[in-house]
């Protein structure tokens, strides 16, 4: 198998994974008794179509995909892809695919249509025994890597929007059990048969729903402060407080706006300053 150029520079440090990709993927299609297609041509993780399923292998590094399956678990296919087997070795399992599988932000649909109707079915609250992280302990660590890269950065952004987010981490509800994920986008809403949109590849945690946010608004804020209101009003309906669904937006773009090999990330110091001025 050809490993997507994407993916081999996006885990250049983790040259062991890499290698080791062709044969766990041979593995799991033995396992499974899957004809593999192509990869997708996308940079964290590998995903193999194979007829009506998909394959997809997280990198051992890769920690906010590590409860993906346990999340379609969670929601037994309504609103997202069904899980159909996995691997947790191999950080490996099996989906239901979409088919024709195109982007919700690629169609020419009203994607806040879409949301609105997926929404309240994937916001529910997670019984235990359950294997998620809690919103609260990532964001004890968010504020200090947060605080940590503002003081390396020289100044990087304005004070204020570090605050925000510091204020935010810091009173976050340590006993709210929503599954939530960060990374609901039109991105990761597919086109689809069984429904007409299914999400796919959730990092979940559990805690606060307006968490469900703010993957949403930071690609709102690509497009501007008016699409961030259109948000934060769609959001206000589903029943979110609207305020802390926006403070989040900018908080969980700073906690995601930095990388070791690039320092802060430009599009996500703008998301977080879209949001907050919104
Ligand atoms: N179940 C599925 N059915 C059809 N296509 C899929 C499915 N899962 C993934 N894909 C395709 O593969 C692409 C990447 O999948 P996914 O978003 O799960 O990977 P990822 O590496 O976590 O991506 P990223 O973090 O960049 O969003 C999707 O945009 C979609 O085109
Ligand atoms: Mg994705």
């Amino acid at each position: 198998m050809r490993l997507p150029q994407a993916l081999v520079n996006e885990w250049r440090h983790e040259p062991d994974w890499l290698a080791a990709l062709p044969r766990l993927s041979a593995e799991c299609a033995e396992h499974w008794n899957l004809e593999l297609e192509e990869p997708i041509a996308t940079p964290h993780s590998l995903v193999v179509p194979a007829a009506d399923v998909v394959l997809k292998l997280n990198a051992p590094s890769h920690f906010e995909a590590d409860h993906e399956a346990d999340a379609l678990v969670r929601w037994a296919g309504n609103g997202a892809v069904r899980l159909i087997a996995r691997d947790d070795g191999r950080r490996a399992f099996l989906c239901e695919r979409c088919q024709p599988g195109s982007r919700l932000w690629d169609a020419a649909v009203d994607a806040e249509d879409v949301v609105a109707e997926l929404l309240p079915r994937l916001s529910i609250e997670v019984s235990q025994p359950q294997p998620f992280r809690h919103l609260a302990d990532e964001a004890a660590r968010w504020a200090e890597d947060v605080q940590h890269r503002y003081d390396v950065g020289d100044r990087p952004f304005e004070r204020a929007l570090l605050e925000l987010a510091l204020e935010v981490f810091a009173s976050t509800d340590t006993r709210d059990g929503y599954l939530v994920n960060q990374d609901l986008h039109g991105g990761n809403v597919l086109r689809a048969e069984r429904e007409p949109w299914l999400v796919i590849d959730p990092k979940p945690l559990v805690g606060e729903r307006e968490l469900d946010a703010v993957g949403l608004l930071r690609n709102a804020a690509s497009e501007g402060e008016a699409a961030v209101r259109r948000w934060l009003d769609v959001l206000a309906e589903l029943g979110l407080d609207q305020e802390r669904a926006r403070g989040w937006g900018v908080a969980h773009a700073l906690a995601w706006g930095w990388s070791d090999d690039d320092g802060w990330a430009d599009e996500h110091v703008l998301a977080a300053r879209t949001i907050a001025a919104a």
